[in-house]
Formats: structure tokens, sequence, C-alpha cells
């Protein structure tokens, strides 16, 4: 981490944060885990037993998808009798494992994260933890009766930067935080391949998007704010430009079937997305997820035929492709999210943090920057947080992935929940939020917190 400038005192959460990695380092404990969900990010999470052999054992995968299950297979030298296709059969056979990586698709995460938590298996849980504000109170519920140790993979608040910009908020340099102003720009590309073509572009299928890829947002708001709970919440949100409406005069069904004068113009063709990259080389996301061999044939097949291949302007997309979310907190502080598709930052979220002494600028691009501007001093103090303990293992979402893994590890190994940032309860409040925006927008009108934590 440099600091150009001064340098404010360590606050002792950090200091108690960078004790416990020490302490991981030297930890004996190998901690046992069974992926359910052999996707992108099941794959990712396993990789860390790679990594760290001693630490951490993946000794079984579940995956309807036999070449997925294969590459876990393969990595991790797993028995026969330890590969499924369907997370029930593991649940029918009692506790193979200290933990589960329950990585399935959004609206098959409550089952498993219920039935394995029932058996005492801790739980990585992937975000959303379910899609309905009971099935998330069940999973909390059923985890606390059961002493589970339960990560949901909010992952940003395991970086280095996050845990940079809540310490700085606790030694008061900004004063009182007043009001938050935070964007997640979702990427225009991104946008196409994820929800227009992809897995979240359906809200039946799947769920909202503002769930979908903004309920970490939401978690990062909550720990910015503190002690503070959301007391009112209202939300606006659209989705433009993706339908038949839109549609380029003379288009296609598929990309590669349009006429070169129009697919040329068009930001969202397949081609330029996919098949371009893969052209130079490229075999790694997106292109990973539309095909399970990457070269040329495969990723043109996959255009002829599959979804990943259709126009953008008649896909079966109906999730909101930009929202605003504004939030009222108990003493008065307010926040505001801004999600939006049509972005050239591709998740690299932009926030300020503005307090009655001062204000955090937050530019989370490669390298994140933080800028603190005090009232008091009238000068701007600047940090680069350069992630040097992930070292490029994990990389996903610049390196939180490797941190979110490392410290469930390390929970499960010392039977320690207090090393989970995000615990049940702040899990469960930033979940209700989003519905209580998305309650907001549907119903037009302003939603209120309850005390007794209901969304009315
Ligand atoms: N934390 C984050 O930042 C983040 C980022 C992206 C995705 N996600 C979430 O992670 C989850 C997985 O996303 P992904 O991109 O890896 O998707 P994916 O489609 O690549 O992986 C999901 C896997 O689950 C498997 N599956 C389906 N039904 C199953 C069953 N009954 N038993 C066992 N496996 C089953 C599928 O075959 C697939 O391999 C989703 O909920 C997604 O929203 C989180």
């Amino acid at each position: 981490m440099n600091k150009e400038e001064g340098k404010p005192k360590e606050s002792p959460k950090e200091a108690e944060t960078k004790e416990s990695r020490v302490q991981h380092e030297t930890e004996a404990r190998c901690v046992t885990a069974i992926i359910i969900g052999a996707g992108q990010r099941g794959h990712g999470y396993s990789s860390f037993g790679t990594y760290y052999p001693s630490k951490f054992k993946v000794v079984g995968v579940c995956d309807p998808r036999e070449y997925h299950r294969y590459i876990e297979v393969q990595r991790h030298n797993i028995t026969n009798d330890m590969v499924f296709t369907d997370w029930k059969e593991v649940a029918t056979r009692g506790k193979l494992a200290d933990c589960v990586i329950i990585c399935t698709p959004d609206k098959f995460h409550k089952d498993p994260a219920i039935a394995f938590a029932k058996q005492g298996y801790h739980i990585l849980l992937e975000k959303p933890m379910a899609v309905t504000e009971e099935d998330c109170r069940e999973i909390i519920a059923t985890c606390k009766e059961n002493n589970i140790i339960l990560a949901v993979c909010h992952v940003l608040r395991y970086t280095p930067w996050c845990q940079k910009v809540k310490s700085l908020i606790d030694t008061g340099v900004i004063g009182d935080v007043v009001n938050i102003n935070h964007t997640e720009p979702v990427g225009y590309w991104h946008f196409a391949h994820s929800f227009v073509r992809g897995n979240w572009c359906s809200e039946n299928e799947s769920t909202f998007s503002l769930l979908a890829k903004c309920c970490h947002d939401f978690d990062l708001i909550c720990c910015w704010m503190g002690d503070q709970k959301c007391t009112r919440v209202s939300s606006f949100g659209n989705l433009s430009h993706f339908g038949k409406e839109d549609k380029p005069k003379g288009s296609a069904s598929r990309c590669l079937d349009c006429p070169e004068a129009v697919e040329s113009n068009c930001p969202y063709s397949a081609k330029k997305i996919y098949l371009d990259h893969v052209k130079e080389g490229y075999s790694g996301w997106p292109v990973s997820v539309i095909t399970d061999v990457v070269d040329i044939e495969n990723v043109t097949k996959a255009l002829r035929i599959g979804p990943y291949g259709r126009c953008v302007y008649e896909s079966d997309n109906d999730v909101m492709s930009h929202q605003v979310v504004n939030m009222q907190f108990e003493k008065g502080q307010t926040a505001t999210l801004q999600m939006v598709a049509f972005t050239k930052r591709l998740c690299s979220r932009e926030t300020k943090i503005y307090g009655t002494k001062g204000e955090i600028t937050i530019d989370n691009n490669q390298t994140t920057k933080l800028e603190v501007f005090s009232f008091v001093t009238g000068k701007t103090e600047c940090y680069k947080i350069d992630d040097e303990a992930s070292q490029g293992m994990l990389s996903g979402h610049g390196g939180a992935d490797y941190h979110l893994i490392e410290t469930f590890v390390s929970a499960v190994a010392k039977n320690d929940p207090s090393l989970i940032l995000t615990g049940p309860d702040d899990t469960l409040a930033s979940h209700l939020l989003v519905f209580a925006a998305e309650k907001s927008r549907k119903e037009n009108r302003v939603v209120t917190m309850g005390a007794d934590g209901s969304i009315q």
C-alpha cells in the first residue's frame, strides 16, 4: 500500500486483520471442501487449494456438466465416490467435508444452503444468498440455529482498499459520514453478455439485476455508514435500448448473419465481444462461458446456435439496464447507488463519501486510488492501494476473490466466525435493502424499513 503524503494511524481493526493473516500462515489444520456448482466461480475458489494444499483441500465436486467436474477431478485428484451430478446426492451421504462452496445459479442457492447447514457443513455461499426475502431469512436462521460459519461472497469487503476506506472513516478523518454517492458501472459489453444474452437476462429465470449485480454495493454502503441503519428507500429504473424497437434496420437475428455495414456499427456485436478476441488467441472470460473448449470452431458454433450469438435487440431479456436507489439512514444521512449498463468501465466502482470534516474519493480501477480531502487542513492525502497479498492468485474482482476464500478457510480452520467480515445479520440487512429498493421501483413509492427488520 503506497501513501503519497502523510500517514494516518493504522486502525485497531486493520492491525487485527493483518494479525489474523499472519496467524493463518502458520495454521496447521487443512480445511476440506466440496464444490457445489463447478462453473466460473466454483473453479475460481477451488484454485485456492492448488496454491495452498496444506490449508485447503477440495475433496469432492458436484456439477451436472461433465467437463467441469473433470476439471476439478484432475486438479485435486478427487476420488470417484466424491464426484456428483446434483447437490441432492451429496446431501444424502452425511457429512463428507468441513465445508461446501455453493456456486450454483442464483435460484439454486437456498435449497442446498439449508440442506447443508442442517448437516453441519460450514458454507461459502455465492451472492445473492437467495432471490426472495423469505429465503434469505430462512438461510440465516438455519445457519444460526446450527452454528454454521456462513460467508456470503461479498468479495469487495475483503479487499485492502475497502478495509482502508473503513479504517479511514473509523479514524474520524472525515468526521461523521453524511452522504455516500456510489456508482456501479456494469460495462456496456458485460451487460450485453450477462444481462441481455446470458444467465442473468431474465428475472424469472434468475433474479432482478439490482440483486444480481449490486447486493455487493449495498453491503459496502452499509459497511461505510457504520452502526447507522437505513430507514427509508426509494428507487427508479428502466430497461433501455435492448429491445426490438431499437433494432437497427437491416440487422439479422444472429450477429454472424448480420450484414457487415450494420454489424460494424454495433457495439454489442458478438463477433466483437467474442470471436475477434479468440482470433487474437484470447481464451478467458467471457469467451470461456460460451463454450467448454475455446477455439475458433467452437466459438463460431456457439455463436451460430447458442444464446450468445443472438442479436441483443431480439433477446428474452427483461432486467433493468440502469437503476438508481436513494437511501436515508437513522440520523438523516443519505446514500445514492447508481447501477448503469452503458459504461466504458467494467465494474470498477466510483464512490464519494462526504463527511462533516472532509471527503473520500474512491476510484476502484486497476490499482485503487483513494483521495482524502480534509476540511481542517485543506490538504489532500492520496493513497494507491496495491494488492500485494493476493499476488495475482484468484485475480477475480481485482484480488478480492483471494481475500474472501483465504478469510473463509481461516475462519473454518480456527472455528472462528468473527473473522467473516459480513456476518449473518449484516448480510441479511443489506440483502433486505435490495428487496426494499426493488419493491419501491415496482410499487412507485418510498419503502420504510421497520425497526424489527421488516420491509413496509
Ligand atoms: N461474488 C461475485 O462477485 C459473483 C460474480 C459472478 C457470479 N456470482 C454468482 O455466483 C454464482 C455462480 O455463477 P457462475 O458465473 O459461476 O455461474 P456458472 O453458470 O458458471 O456456474 C454455475 C454452475 O452450477 C452448476 N449447477 C446447476 N445446477 C446444479 C445442481 N443442482 N447441483 C450442482 N451444480 C449445479 C452449473 O452446471 C454450473 O456449472 C451465481 O449465483 C452468480 O450470481 C457471484
